[in-house]
Order: C-alpha cells, then sequence, then structure tokens
C-alpha cells in the first residue's frame, strides 16, 4: 500500500469520530482565518482535503469539498447540507484553472508524498487567493515557506494556531 493509499484508509476508518475529536481543535485555525483573510463579499470557497467539512459548518456557508476520503466525504453529505462534494486527489483538483476565488487548505498538506504538487493546485485553481496550512509537527514553518516560494505567488506567514503552520498567498 502507498501513502495516499495508507492515509485514505486510515481517514476511511476513523471519519465516524472526526468530528467528534478534531472540531475544538479545527475551529480557532478557522476562526483566526475568518476574522483575518475573509471579507464579505462571499467568494465561493474551495477546501482541498476539507475532510467531513467542518469548515463549512463553521463558517455555515456553501463550500466545495475535495477529499480522498469517501468515508470522510459521506458524514460531509450526512451532516452538512451547504458542501459540494469531489472525491479526488489534493494532488490532482478536477478543476480548472483559477476556477475559485479562493482556495484554502486546513490539516492537510503534510499527508501528501509530494506536498509540492498540493500546493501547486491550489494556487492553478485560486484566481484571487488562498491560505495553506499543515501539522507543525510534521512540517516546519521554514519547509512550507520553502515550499510556497517554488511558485511565483505573493505570501506572507500567518500564526493561525499552535498545532499547525500556515501561509496565506495572493496571486
Ligand atoms: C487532518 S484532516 C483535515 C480535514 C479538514 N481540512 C479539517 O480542517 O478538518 C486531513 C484530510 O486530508 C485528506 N487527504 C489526505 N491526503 C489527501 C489527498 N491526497 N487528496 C485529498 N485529500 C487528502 C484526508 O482524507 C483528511 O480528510
Amino acid at each position: 500500500m502507498d501513502k495516499k493509499e495508507r492515509v485514505r484508509s486510515l481517514y476511511d476508518q476513523t471519519s465516524a469520530h472526526y468530528d467528534d475529536r478534531y472540531w475544538e481543535i479545527q475551529i480557532h485555525k478557522y476562526s483566526a482565518f475568518e476574522k483575518d483573510f475573509l471579507t464579505n463579499k462571499a467568494p465561493l470557497i474551495v477546501d482541498s482535503g476539507g475532510g467531513t467539512g467542518l469548515l463549512a459548518r463553521y463558517l455555515n456557508r456553501e463550500i466545495v469539498v475535495i477529499d480522498l476520503s469517501v468515508g470522510m466525504l459521506k458524514v460531509a453529505s450526512s451532516k452538512y447540507p451547504n458542501v459540494h462534494l469531489i472525491a479526488a486527489d489534493a494532488e490532482k483538483l478536477p478543476l480548472r484553472c483559477g476556477s475559485s476565488d479562493l482556495v484554502v487548505s486546513f490539516s492537510m498538506i503534510q499527508n501528501l508524498p509530494n506536498p509540492e504538487k498540493g500546493i501547486s493546485e491550489i494556487i492553478r485553481c485560486s484566481s484571487h487567493d488562498g491560505i495553506v496550512t499543515a501539522l507543525s509537527k510534521i512540517i516546519s514553518q521554514d519547509r512550507l515557506v520553502e515550499l510556497i516560494e517554488m511558485f511565483s505567488v505573493d505570501y506572507e506567514v500567518v500564526d493561525l494556531s499552535q498545532e499547525d503552520v500556515a501561509v496565506r498567498f495572493a496571486q
């Protein structure tokens, strides 16, 4: 089993308990993101590796959630009517270039065998800006900066939570 298959299987198996375990942890990241970066104008948000749709639950708005784990997406579909679900690999998003104003990814990039491909896809699909966070115990702030610097975007390091390192980018 390769890394992607292992990750998919892990999230499929634990999806039923994900929201109970991680809601309190994830909302700190979402709230900092909402406060500092989300304008009142309502862009359609694409959430790469969006899992069970916790961001849609937090923001209570329409979101496109893309995830490799069908188990995670099934939880999203059973709980949140305001999510559009796509089962796909974050290293190859099934979206046109610049198709979304805002592409976000919370705590997913560290799962990828090739995190630079995931970041490249997030940037490609965003027409304006986005945010990428990664678990700091797996990807350091310096490594995340190194990854974002592979692309021709403006970026800033942002402080969202203790668990995650984060960068915001703009085209
Ligand atoms: C820690 S969870 C974060 C979920 C969500 N972003 C949140 O804030 O709750 C990581 C998610 O990344 C997804 N994931 C891992 N590898 C992926 C890949 N290659 N493509 C798409 N999703 C992936 C997992 O299935 C899981 O739902």
